[in-house]
This record gives C-alpha cells, structure tokens and sequence, in this order.
C-alpha cells in the first residue's frame, strides 16, 4: 500500500485545525501510520524544501516552517500521494477549491496549514528523513 509524508505546519497547530485535518483523513478511510510532534530545526526545513532552495521563497519558508511546532505523519492508502494532493488543494490561494482543507480555511500562499508529499520519489524522501527508513 502506498505511503505519503503529511505534516500540519506551524500555523496550523497555532489555529487549534490539528484535529480536523486527521478527522478528514481518518474520515476518508486513510490509516495513519507514524505521527510526532516538533519544531524543525534549519538543518530538517532546509532538506525537506531541498527541491526550492534556488527559489526566491525559500528563506520565508524555512523561516516558516521553523516558527514553532509542526505534526508530522505518515498516511496510507491507495493511491494515497494524489489523494491526500486532491484534499489538501491546490498552493495558489485562488486555484484552492472550497471542500480542500486549504480552500475551506485559509487564503494565504504561506500559511497554507498543510505540507503532502507531491511524488513517490518525495514521499520517500521525506519518509526517510523525517522518520528514518521505513
Ligand atoms: P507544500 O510543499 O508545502 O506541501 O506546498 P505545495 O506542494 O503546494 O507547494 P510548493 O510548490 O512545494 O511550495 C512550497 C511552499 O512554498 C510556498 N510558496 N511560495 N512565493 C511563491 O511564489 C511561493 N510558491 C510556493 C508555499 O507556502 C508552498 O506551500
Ligand atoms: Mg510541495
């Protein structure tokens, strides 16, 4: 069964949306195989958004993700990478559909609540390097 990297960032957590956020997954029949809590630290941020370190975001966004406490989870299930891509909706704030978590609470390209791994190379990337191996 496929797995895929979640993590509620900082701006979720300080929202109290934590909850809801599993709610939907649980809700949609995904089993949640790993979860902790923590505040990245710049070494973790800056691996995990490695794909974006030449974009001109990335300071704001290690900045970001490094601002407090963070969940972090692995979910299963089919097809579970797109899935969870479909429910979280899309980066852009506009382009986020009403009944995604970000089209039904936020407006804000940064604080976006949500992080979902966007490929199996990336689910196992961050798999690894948020867990270890699995
Ligand atoms: P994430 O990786 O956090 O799940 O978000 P995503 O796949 O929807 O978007 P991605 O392209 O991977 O971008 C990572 C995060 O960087 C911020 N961003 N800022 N200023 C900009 O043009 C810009 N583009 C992206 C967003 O906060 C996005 O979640
Ligand atoms: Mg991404």
């Amino acid at each position: 069964m496929e797995k895929t990297f979640i993590m509620v960032k900082p701006d979720g957590l300080e929202r109290r949306l934590t909850g809801e956020i599993i709610r939907r997954f649980e809700n949609r029949g995904l089993i949640l195989q790993e979860m902790k809590m923590l505040t990245p630290d710049r070494t973790l941020a800056e691996a995990h958004y490695a794909v974006h370190r030449e974009r001109p975001f990335f300071g704001e966004l290690v900045s970001f993700i490094t601002s407090g406490p963070v969940v972090a989870m692995v979910w299963e299930g089919p097809d579970v990478i797109k899935l969870t891509r479909t429910m979280i909706g899309a980066t852009k704030p506009a382009e986020a559909l009403p009944g995604t978590i970000r089209g039904d609470y936020t407006a804000e390209l940064q604080k976006n609540l949500i992080h979902g791994s966007d490929s199996p190379e990336s689910a196992q990337y961050e798999i690894d390097l948020w867990f270890g191996s699995k």
